[in-house]
């Protein structure tokens, strides 16, 4: 099975790492979801408070680091923790169509300035909650008042909206 498994891997295409190969969004995500817990899961193993150190300091430099050229993504939400990652204008009404849905699901776009652009929901589950629930340890209490002040992100629960994945490119012509 194990080797199955490994020479299906070897067949599957190369990711299309350059913006006007045939686009695939979702496949653009995929290394930044993949290190995101990655770091997520580092940073749990040391504790919460840590991992918030973590994920302040590294999830803005994934993004930047495994996007391909041309191609811009990010999270955003309709209640922020980091205020660097508000919605743009366009996102602002996707993710209030989201809010209204019992089972949202990712959507591809035109953006007014010729752009296209894809949006992923981020549902919360129960790795989330150390950070996003309603019950807070006082040491991460600690630390988000310290680095988020303005935080809103606190009082989710397990299948709740978190926000959105999003994604720009400029297609080719
Ligand atoms: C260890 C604490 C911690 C855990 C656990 C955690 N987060 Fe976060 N989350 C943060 C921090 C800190 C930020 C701000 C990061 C930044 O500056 O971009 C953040 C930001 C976000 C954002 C970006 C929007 C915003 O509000 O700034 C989303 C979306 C998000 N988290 C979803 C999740 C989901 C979904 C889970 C569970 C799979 C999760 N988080 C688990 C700490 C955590």
């Amino acid at each position: 099975m194990r080797i199955l498994l490994a020479a299906l891997l070897a067949l599957s295409p190369v990711p299309a790492f350059t913006a006007d190969a045939s686009p695939d969004p979702a496949q653009w995500l995929a290394p930044f979801k993949q290190q995101l817990k990655q770091a997520l899961k580092e940073g749990l193993a040391q504790g919460p408070a840590h991992a918030i150190d973590v994920c302040r300091i590294q999830a803005p430099a994934i993004a930047a680091s495994v996007a391909p050229d041309g191609v811009r993504m990010g999270r955003s939400s309709h209640r922020l923790r980091n205020t660097a990652n508000a919605p743009a204008d366009w996102l602002q009404p996707v993710i209030e169509e989201y809010l209204q849905e019992s089972e949202p699901v990712p959507r591809q776009m035109d953006l007014a300035d010729g752009r296209k652009a894809w949006v992923e929901p981020i549902m919360t589950d129960g790795v989330c909650l150390a950070c996003h629930g309603e019950k807070l340890s006082p040491a991460v209490s600690d630390a988000l008042a310290r680095y988020y002040p303005e935080d809103q992100a606190t009082g989710f629960k397990v299948g709740d909206l978190r926000g959105v994945f999003w994604v720009t490119w400029k297609p080719a012509q």
